[in-house]
């Protein structure tokens, strides 16, 4: 959406600390031993208390409040009381949701407890390149020089990124214009950043996969080579200069 008044400013901000607090809080109450399931409706109780519904289930029918992928699950995991998490898995929550018309998107991923498996020079890499990548986004910017940026930065580091799962306009719906922020270049994307547009962008950063793949549950969306990818996503206002970070709350700078 294109922000033009002081209530739809205010409206993103309700609904946006709203998803940013309930993955912060998300994220500090997971444990070795909990069930995804059990992750899911903590976070699922913390959206009713901000007033909240969740986007996917708005949307699509998702069977869980929130969606939880673990290790080399990429998106769209549901949650489950058969899945136990474990020491040092590669964890990504992301939490959409909508308050009054509103809606916002934001994600990360994070190692849980101890970093038995070596995944946070990945979990680093993705949090940081999207840092970086916010930083270059203002009215004018192209989308691609933007993508461009992210895999380059992957690159550099070792990584290659997905190429069917991008960013995407976000605030009176799930998915509005424009329907993809790539973290790639893709050299025939001519969109541009508009100032007072709002947008959630994200990176997905990966040890090896290009593609996200499909899983028999119809929802999950996996790599098919073993590799890992870690995800962080932040809904934004664009302006003139340096974007407003609207879910800051969910504090994946210091996660
Ligand atoms: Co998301
Ligand atoms: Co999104």
């Amino acid at each position: 959406m294109s922000i033009t008044t002081e209530v739809e400013l205010e409206g993103m901000r309700a609904v946006s600390e709203a998803v940013g607090l309930a993955l912060k809080q998300m994220r500090d109450f997971a444990r070795p031993g909990m069930t995804t399931r059990e992750l899911d409706e903590y976070g699922g109780e913390l959206l009713r208390q901000f007033g909240a519904r969740s986007a996917p289930k708005l949307t699509y029918g998702f069977p869980g409040w929130t969606c939880i992928s673990l290790n080399h699950q990429i998106a769209h995991g549901i949650p489950s009381e058969k899945t136990v998490l474990q020491e040092g898995d590669l964890v990504n929550i992301d939490v959409s949701a909508e308050l009054d018309g509103f809606w916002a998107d934001n994600g990360g991923s994070f190692v849980l407890g101890r970093d038995i498996h070596g995944h946070a020079a990945l979990v680093d890499a993705s949090r940081q390149i999207l840092r970086e990548a916010l930083a270059l986004i203002r009215d004018s910017q192209r989308i691609a020089h933007v993508g461009r940026f992210i895999e380059s930065e992957a690159r550099k580091r070792g990584y290659t990124v997905i190429r069917n799962l991008v960013g995407h306009g976000v605030g009176r719906s799930l998915h509005e214009p424009p329907g993809s922020i790539p973290c790639f270049y893709d050299r025939f994307l001519r969109t541009r950043f508009r100032e007072n547009s709002v947008v959630a962008v994200e990176t997905f950063i990966s040890t090896g996969a290009r593609y996200a793949e499909e899983t028999p549950d119809g929802w999950t969306l996996a790599t098919g080579d073993g590799s890992f990818v870690a995800q962080h996503e932040h809904t934004i206002l664009v302006t003139g200069g340096e974007p407003q970070i609207l879910t800051a709350a969910n504090g994946i700078w210091e996660a």
